[in-house]
């Protein structure tokens, strides 16, 4: 990331890019990513600074209503990306390929990331999965796409995994997750997300690995951050993980502008001579005249 770059005042910074993101780890700069969903809340996160926006699977649950992110289609996410992608251009843009949309044969991956790229607006795609997507991985990274890996709990795999459950708990299974994200690494991965790990697992790969690593339930050595916005601004209460942290809560201030709307229109308060559009008196009075009965004989 360039002296421009990093905090601050957003619109007229230069656009993040991958070797800003790969240059922050070697010059032990953090990284920040956030989830956006549409248009309104990209400009909000571009305004904040924040680095990288994540238009997350996890649109399924906190947009979308589903209980996990498993429902979630490919023409979901081109639809929410390209409004991420209208309402931001500085951050750097990942789009999360959904379940379902780079297993079956890598061609379905290739075609899915360039609808990112091509229909949305996206610089880069963020990928589920161990050592059974390297491959995949590696086949969109040589042609041209920037892969975002993601290890540890991948929501996509909630039903194998019995629940949101924190990952790599045991040395062996840690052991595996580190190999795991060397081997992505090795495929062309330019970062790769650690979700509900143990901190020190999360150092240690943080420690072996070249690319950045961006933490969530993953502890404070991670390269970076993300959490998921609607849980950041408190406007989720279904399902609030122990690593989210709660920076506003945005949910009672909603609530409380909706009353006051609802009570001014009951009580004839809204809308008002200021919200209204006035109508010259001439053109009101031969309105009026039109309908009173014309004289006849
Ligand atoms: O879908 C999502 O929001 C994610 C983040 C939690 C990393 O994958």
């Amino acid at each position: 990331m360039d002296a421009q770059y990093g905090g601050g005042t957003a619109p007229q910074q230069a656009k993040v890019t991958v070797p800003d993101v790969l240059a922050a780890k070697r010059a032990g700069r953090k990284i920040t990513m956030m989830t956006a969903y549409d248009t309104a809340f990209a400009r909000l996160v571009e305004a904040s600074g924040i680095d990288i926006i994540l238009v997350g699977d996890s649109l399924g649950m906190v947009v979308l209503g589903y209980p996990t992110t498993v429902p979630v289609t490919m023409d979901d996410m081109v639809r929410h990306a390209g409004a991420v992608s209208r309402g931001a251009r500085r951050p750097l843009l990942v789009g999360d390929m959904p379940f379902g949309s780079y297993q079956a044969a890598t061609s379905d991956a290739l075609h899915n990331a360039a609808r990112f790229l091509k229909e949305a607006g996206m610089d880069a795609v963020k990928v589920e999965g161990g050592h059974e997507v390297v491959e995949t991985v590696r086949a969109l990274v040589d042609n041209g796409i920037a892969v975002m890996a993601h290890v540890g709990l991948t929501p996509q795999r909630v039903a194998q995994l019995g629940g949101f459950k924190v990952q790599a708990k045991t040395g062996r299974a840690a052991r595996k997750l580190i190999d795991d994200a060397l081997a992505l690494e090795d495929a062309g991965a330019f970062s790769i997300v650690l979700e509900s790990v143990p901190a020190p697992v999360a150092r240690l790969a943080t420690e072996r690995l070249s690319i950045p690593t961006i933490g969530i339930g993953a502890g404070v050595d991670c390269d970076g951050q993300v959490l998921v916005l609607h849980d950041v601004l408190g406007l989720f209460g279904d399902f609030k993980p122990k690593f989210a942290k709660r920076y506003a809560d945005l949910g009672p201030i909603v609530i409380d502008a909706l009353k006051r709307f609802d009570a001014d229109v009951r009580e004839g308060r809204f809308p008002d001579a200021e919200h209204s559009f006035p109508m010259k008196d001439t053109e009101r009075q031969s309105l009026e005249e039109s309908f009173k009965p014309r004289k006849t004989g």
